[in-house]
């Protein structure tokens, strides 16, 4: 048996990238990686990426050679525990498949549709009336914290809780350097998460409704307490500050382009704009991953035991795919995105967002405020290396 490494050109290093230029515009970094050095350790980051659509692709399915196992992270402290989206094979398909039932795509529409818009109505109805709102704390913010509260069966918490949650988690696992003042903030956030879960399990074990935590308490053979607690943190974590900033940067790109608007009004291209919105501004924009055992790609030795970034953001603009890949588009020739990841780990709320977004959200708040702009004086901006979206969006409305 041969049991010799691989062999290949050591990993290019990337010295010009700072953690600036992450911040304020990754776009024009992984344009530049993509072209010069598509595999490469940013020095400011200490990280091997991974820029090119196929190549990222690769690191979340092939699973021989990269894996999320890792009890290093920070994140396991953040999270009070192990959570799925850090195990590999048996051990994470047996907390993925617990809460699957609550996925179904078919049954979707049926469980969720009608409270959807009972929120969304509700939402617009208090827009009423007024010339210029923030879209981000009147309309995105409550949408996301609302819809997420029902799809996981956490009624008893409040908006401002599940943002503040969701905060802590998100700073408690990227904390590298294990700052007990962050983890302080995050250790206080699991007690209220865990208080709030154990409330809404006894009323869940009375009455099921098909949401995330009732689909894993209701198991016939349930996952441990500690695992329905982890992993409820992943829906927290992982889903309201995205769908916030997926929501907004769609509108910001339908309201950036009249013509693609009104195309959309007219047709009904609502689906075509949620994607488009997915693809041109990934809320997520980087996954880590660990290399399991040595591997070459495109000539370069990706050594074992590294732990390397998949940047989603940089492969839904792979210019071997995407013609302009920089503008929003919504008619460009349809491609799949990576916005939700890949593999074994993809995103399992993809679709319980698409159906609050592309069937209730954008069709209804157009039809209510048909000169809904951009507000002329504002100026939106988008900031975050990891996560990524507007600050704001200032609109007019009449
Ligand atoms: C626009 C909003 C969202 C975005 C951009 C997003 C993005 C992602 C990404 C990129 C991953 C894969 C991470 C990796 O490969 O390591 C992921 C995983 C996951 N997402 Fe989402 N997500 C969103 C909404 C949601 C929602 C609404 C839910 C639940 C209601 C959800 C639940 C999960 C779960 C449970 C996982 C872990 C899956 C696993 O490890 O097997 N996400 N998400």
């Amino acid at each position: 048996m041969n049991t010799s490494s691989p062999k290949g050109k050591a990993v290019p290093i990337d010295r010009t990238t700072t953690l600036f230029m992450l911040d304020e515009n990754p776009e024009e970094v992984y344009r530049r990686l993509r072209r010069e050095m598509p595999i490469a350790r940013i020095e400011a980051i200490d990280r091997i990426v991974f820029t090119k659509a196929a190549d990222v692709r690769r690191v979340k399915t092939d699973m021989e050679h990269f894996g999320s196992f890792d009890t290093t992270t920070p994140m396991q402290r953040a999270f009070g525990g192990h959570t799925l989206m850090r195990k590999d094979g048996c051990d994470h398909m047996r907390e993925r498949h617990a809460m699957e039932g609550a996925f179904e795509p078919s049954l979707l529409s049926d469980r969720w549709k009608k409270s959807f818009e009972h929120l969304t109505d509700n939402l617009l109805d208090q827009l009423n009336g007024k010339e210029a709102v923030d879209l981000s704390q009147t309309l995105a913010a409550p949408l996301s914290a609302g819809y997420l509260k029902l799809a996981l069966g956490l009624e008893a918490a409040t908006d401002a809780q599940l943002f503040d949650w969701a905060a802590a988690l998100i700073q408690g696992a990227m904390n590298a350097s294990f700052d007990p003042a962050v983890f302080e903030i995050s250790d206080q956030a699991n007690e209220e998460m865990n208080d709030c879960f154990d409330q809404m399990i006894a009323r869940h074990q009375k009455s099921p409704d098909g949401s995330v935590l009732s689909t894993m308490v209701n198991q016939t053979d349930p996952i441990e307490l500690s695992q329905t607690r982890t992993n409820m943190k992943i829906c927290i974590g992982g889903a309201v500050i995205e769908s916030r900033d997926a929501l907004l940067s769609t509108l910001y790109g339908l309201l950036r382009h009249p013509d693609q608007l009104q195309a959309c009004i007219n047709q009904e291209l609502w689906k075509q704009a949620c994607e488009e919105g997915l693809r041109w501004m990934a809320p997520i924009q980087a996954s880590p991953r660990i290399v399991r055992k040595s591997v070459v790609m495109s000539d370069v030795l990706i050594p074992e035991g590294e732990t390397v970034m998949a940047i989603q953001a940089s492969a839904n603009y792979d210019e071997e795919i995407w013609e302009r890949p920089h503008e929003f588009d919504i008619h460009r020739e349809a491609h799949a995105h990576q916005t939700f990841g890949d593999g074994p780990h993809q995103c399992m709320g993809g679709d319980i967002y698409r159906l609050l977004t592309s069937e209730i959200v954008f069709p209804r708040l157009f039809d209510r405020f048909p000169n809904l702009a951009l507000d002329t004086n504002a100026d939106v901006r988008f900031r975050g290396f990891g996560f990524r979206g507007p600050k704001s969006l200032p609109v007019t409305l009449i």
